[in-house]
């Protein structure tokens, strides 16, 4: 037996700040589809990251119907409880588990879905329902849409609008609750502990791969499902790819390594990248190179305040790197010239931030009426400049090919200004050599 480990007010009252939103309507998320393959060989679930929020509900093969106004407001859809199939893909709460731990006014089984749910929709004006993230769900959505279709068009209502939740889902998972900040702090404060743990156990010789099962371990330990996306556990110049993730190669002494890996604690991920020296002691070169980007980041984020946007931040970081570019001899010119001609973008070609929630790139559009986004308290971002010098790049000093360097801390923005939610995990060259110490 399991219970939710939860407390339902926190799922119930998103859903209450969401009704406003939603008159006449119905809002449908359905659970993630499960990752089943060669027929019998299931992979790990993680829930909707949508369904999870409105709901706490982790199973798969279930759907939210969300009606404000109407009555039953709030329905589970869920799988049945079947001793025998549980006895080899594990408990399920079951109809009856769902009513008694969930807060919702009605569940029903899943395998009633083409009967109930056409009901719920009979009295609603438009859904909304994101198509394509579970397309076997679609199917029974389309079906039932277009039966309703025959009904409405007899009163002249036409067909029943869809519309994607997700911009509206997104405004709200951009403003932060105070648990939200809470989980969230915490999801940063694990990844910051992990990755202190890669950096003592680090030495010349161990495999990429060894050092991603301690951030694994070390997460894990401290109560986390999973890490928030696939780790980057790139030695020497593996980093100069920015989606290496073979992370299989054997660190080498006078290397550094980039670790970018976060820790996904109650469906909140943190994002931290940090680069150190494989032998413990970052050389000359690299302590000079490794310098200017962490003053180049640390201005980057002393920026984050009520006011700005992620655009306003991306220019500063354009105009800052490829000062930093010009004085290590990677670019020769003018630099307005350079900016405009992008020629920054052979050493750095990413963008510097972008939310972080839910999702490693989270939920919430850049843009509001075509206009860059103005950053509010209760927003979570990354600030991640980074410098990539391919060893084969032409014309670059032979000191630096093979360098790649990115910074990443995570923000959390405040009345006042901001607080670094990942800022236990060092960054500065003597801290990073004295935790290596140990
Ligand atoms: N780890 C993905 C990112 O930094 O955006
Ligand atoms: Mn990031
Ligand atoms: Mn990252």
């Amino acid at each position: 037996m399991r219970t939710p480990q939860y407390a339902m007010s926190i799922f119930k009252g998103r859903r209450e700040k969401l009704a406003n939103h939603l008159k006449d309507s119905a809002l449908i998320l359905a659970a993630n589809p499960e990752v089943i393959r060669n027929g019998d060989v299931h992979y790990p679930f993680r829930q909707n990251s949508n369904m999870f929020y409105l709901t706490g509900f982790e199973e798969p093969n279930s759907a939210l119907i969300f009606r404000p106004g109407k009555n039953p407001e709030t329905v589970l859809f869920v799988m049945s409880k079947d001793p025998a199939q549980e006895t080899w893909t594990g408990f399920r709460y079951g109809v009856e588990g769902a009513k008694r731990y969930f807060e919702v006014d009605e569940v029903y089984s899943i395998d009633s879905v083409q009967d109930e749910l056409p009901k719920l929709l009979s009295d609603v004006d438009q859904i909304y329902y994101s198509l394509f993230s579970n397309t076997n769900f679609d199917t029974i959505l389309m079906d039932i849409i277009n039966d309703l279709t025959w009904s409405r068009s007899r009163s002249n209502r036409g067909n029943l609008p869809i519309i994607d939740p997700c911009a509206m889902l997104g405004e709200m998972r951009l403003r932060k609750s105070n648990v939200e900040v809470e989980w969230h702090r915490r999801a940063c404060e694990i990844s910051a502990e992990a990755h202190i743990e890669v950096m003592k156990t680090i030495r010349p010789g161990i495999n990429e791969r060894a050092l991603h099962g301690v951030f694994l371990r070390s997460i894990m330990e401290r109560g986390c499902a999973r890490e928030g996306y696939g780790a980057i556990v790139a030695g020497g110049e593996n980093a100069t790819t920015l989606h290496y993730e073979f992370n299989d190669q054997v660190c080498k002494d006078g290397d550094l390594l980039l670790l970018d890996a976060g820790a996904e604690y109650n469906y909140f991920s943190g994002d931290i990248t940090r680069v150190f020296p494989v032998n413990g002691r970052f050389s000359d070169t690299q302590k000079r190179i490794y310098q200017k980007m962490l003053n180049v980041q640390k201005d980057l984020v002393s920026l984050v305040k009520p006011g700005t946007s992620r655009e306003a931040l991306q220019t500063e970081t354009v105009s800052r790197l490829t000062e930093l570019m010009i004085d290590e001899k990677l670019l020769k010119g003018r630099k307005d010239d350079l900016i405009e001609k992008k020629e920054y973008e052979r050493f750095y070609m990413h963008r510097v931030s972008h939310w972080l929630g839910m999702e490693v790139h989270d939920a919430g559009t850049t843009l509001v009426n075509g206009e860059p986004r103005v950053i509010e308290p209760g927003f979570v971002l990354t600030i991640e400049p980074g410098l990539y010098i391919s060893k084969d790049a032409p014309g670059v000093p032979d000191e630096l090919r093979g360098i790649g360097i990115r910074i990443e801390d995570d923000v959390l923005v405040t009345e006042s200004g901001h607080e670094v939610l990942s800022s236990k995990c060092p960054k500065e060259i003597a801290d990073i050599e004295a935790v290596m110490r140990h």
